[in-house]
């Protein structure tokens, strides 16, 4: 309806040249039917993305009561219970300190001669026996995870824990090297054989690890599916975001990931428990991505791309694809004008050769640069940090990930609500502040459920701060180099994707140090933060003397919801049309959905 009124408005008398893409929208509708189709598709990438993230982790769950298994008592009629109590000595010190610890040993038995010892009738172990490690691998209790995941069939636990985090790094390094492959494919194939061969891999990936019956195959295959994440979606998320009218680009974003999202991962605990199969769930999860392949009779190529591409044509057929769709009609000079804009907007373009180390040429702006990239890269790991912590949890791991993973959507309502009056420097220094104390209340709260609720708290701290932290970086660098400066941030956030899982191995040098540095880090961020410029009513910067200098003459007390007139600077926001610099990518890795 809106968008109806606005384009008879641009046609009627003196209309406004068209110099961006942005000034077309109107006439072929900002937020038509077809963009709501579009809107309605990013539903499956959405859960495709969430989906990629976190089922790994359901894959390589293991009970934390586990024990060694002495071959030599079966056949005696003994439950599992009374099998502890003669083969398993009891934990000692450091093994109870750990959360969830069992009272007895999980990775030591007696090393006595069980046979000789029923037969004698002895039902209890004497402590002074000597113990060995576990020499026939491990009985779980399932009552609580009702299923074998990988790592319980091969036994990663006790020295071999370590194996499921090599593996979740093995997923985040192989999005690396697919972030450049797709990338690759994106910018010079186009966005949607890009799309349809990153799901097509995820989804023969996620397939192929049903096969995997060692860690280096379960791995591979896990690699390889890492390669579609983050670009599974995010190539979508551009293309619809693109399309959309800068008006409605924030509701779009924030409704598709914070709800789509959200929804999302708080549903895949339960359908790992429903499913109780490690190889059905990997096939389960992989059917979204199955949705790509109707993708290239759905969703149209980037207009933009063409563009870039010097196909203005085909820029235009996209368009009017909308135009019918959405059932506008648009006059023919319209087109025209577009079309020598966009090729003025190609010659600029070559003139146009800045590079990712312009952003270290000046003193003020490599700073920023670097305290941008350090946010980022700490969000990552403290985000990560929380969602693997929850396995250290466990009473019930599939709720606590459930209702952790719904935090993201409280988290997008109070983004929308506050961000913009308060301002993303005191916002994300508040939640990570928050995130902080939860963090470290946690640590002194009794285990158990307790400890759950105040962890998730902890990470509704760190789901906001990521979520400004997503646009923070896309705000405060120069529109010369933004594209190339937030995919380099958001590059090296994969890095920290690779040392999140790690985290929880802390735990086994002190049973409070993942809480423990996962408060740290939130609250060196905090202080971080504080040190950057805010963005929020400022003109945004242009060249790389503007990010030098900006936010310069800012006061650091400045808090926008408080004294809002002396530092407020609307008017190239104004001419951005969008309160989302991230929202007008100029290029395909502009903005990066590496947000959490
Ligand atoms: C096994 O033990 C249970 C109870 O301890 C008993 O009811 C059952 O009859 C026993 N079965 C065999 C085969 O001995
Ligand atoms: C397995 O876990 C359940 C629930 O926590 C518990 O009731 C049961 O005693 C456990 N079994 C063993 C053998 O520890
Ligand atoms: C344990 O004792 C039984 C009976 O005394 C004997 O047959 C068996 O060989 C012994 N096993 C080992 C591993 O020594």
């Amino acid at each position: 309806m809106t968008a109806t009124v606005e384009s008879s408005k641009a046609e009627e008398g003196k209309r406004a040249r068209i110099e961006t893409f942005d000034d077309i929208l109107p006439y072929i509708g900002e937020a038509g039917r077809y963009q709501w189709l579009l809107f309605i598709l990013l539903l499956p990438f959405t859960v495709v993305y969430a989906f990629l993230y976190f089922t790994q982790f359901f894959l390589t769950l293991t009970p934390e009561e586990h024990w060694c298994t002495v071959p030599e008592l079966e056949g005696w009629n003994l439950t599992d219970h009374q099998k502890i109590a003669l083969s398993v000595p009891m934990a000692n010190i450091e093994e109870l300190k750990i959360e969830g610890a069992t009272p007895f040993s999980r990775c030591l038995m007696y090393d006595v001669n069980f046979t000789q010892l029923l037969q004698s009738n002895v039902t209890v172990a004497d402590p002074s026996w000597t113990t060995t490690k576990c020499q026939h691998g491990w009985t779980y209790n399932y009552t609580n995870i009702p299923y074998a995941s990988i790592a319980a069939e091969l036994d990663w636990v006790c020295e071999k824990t370590y194996l499921s985090s090599a593996a979740q790094s093995a997923f985040f390094a192989g999005s690396i090297v697919g972030g450049f492959i797709f990338g690759y494919i994106a910018d010079h194939y186009g966005r949607i054989p890009a799309l349809v061969s990153c799901n097509a891999v995820g989804f023969f990936a996620s397939i192929s690890t049903v096969f995997a019956n060692s860690f280096w195959s379960f791995t591979l295959c896990r690699f390889i599916v890492g390669t579609a994440f983050d670009n599974c979606f995010n190539i979508l998320f551009i293309v619809v975001i693109e399309y959309v009218g800068p008006k409605y680009r924030t509701l779009i974003a924030n409704l598709s990931f914070g709800i789509y999202f959200a929804v999302a991962s708080s549903i895949l605990p339960w359908i790992a428990y429903w499913i109780a199969d490690w190889r059905i769930l990997s096939v389960v999860t992989a059917a979204p991505l199955a949705f790509a392949f109707i993708g290239p009779w759905i969703v149209p190529e980037s207009a933009r791309w063409y563009i870039t591409r010097g196909k203005t044509d085909k820029a235009i057929e996209m368009l009017k694809k909308f135009e019918r769709v959405n059932k506008k009609t648009v006059k023919p000079e319209i087109y025209e004008e577009f079309k020598e804009s966009c090729n003025t907007v190609i010659k600029d373009q070559s003139k146009n050769n800045y590079t990712v180390l312009d952003l270290f040429k000046k003193p003020r702006l490599a700073r920023i640069t670097v305290m941008l990239t350090i946010y980022w890269l700490i969000m990552i790991i403290v985000f990560d940090g929380h969602v693997w912590n929850m396995k250290l949890l466990d009473p019930d791991v599939f709720l606590s990930f459930s209702l952790a993973a719904l935090t993201e959507l409280p988290a997008a309502i109070i983004l929308a609500v506050l961000l913009d009056r308060w301002g993303r420097r005191w916002m994300s220094f508040l939640s990570l502040v928050l995130c902080a104390l939860f963090s470290f209340v946690a640590i002194a709260t009794p285990a158990g459920g307790p400890t759950v609720i105040m962890a998730i708290f902890a990470r509704l701290g760190v789901n906001i701060a990521a979520n400004i932290g997503f646009q923070y970086a896309a705000e405060m660098l120069p529109t010369v180099v933004r594209a190339q400066g937030v995919s380099l941030i958001h590059i090296i956030g994969y890095f920290a994707h690779i040392i999140g899982p790690y985290i929880i191995y802390l735990a086994d040098i002190a049973p409070e140090l993942p809480l423990l540095v996962l408060g740290l880090l939130s609250l060196f961020t905090a202080f971080l933060t504080l040190f950057l410029p805010e963005t929020v009513d400022q003109d945004l910067p242009e060249s790389l003397q503007e990010g030098n200098d900006f936010g310069k003459e800012q006061s650091f007390w400045w808090i926008p919801c408080i004294s809002r007139s002396p530092e407020k600077k609307k008017a190239y926001r104004k001419k951005l049309g969008t309160t989302n610099a991230g929202f007008n990518p100029g290029s395909l890795r502009a903005i990066d959905s590496t947000r959490l």
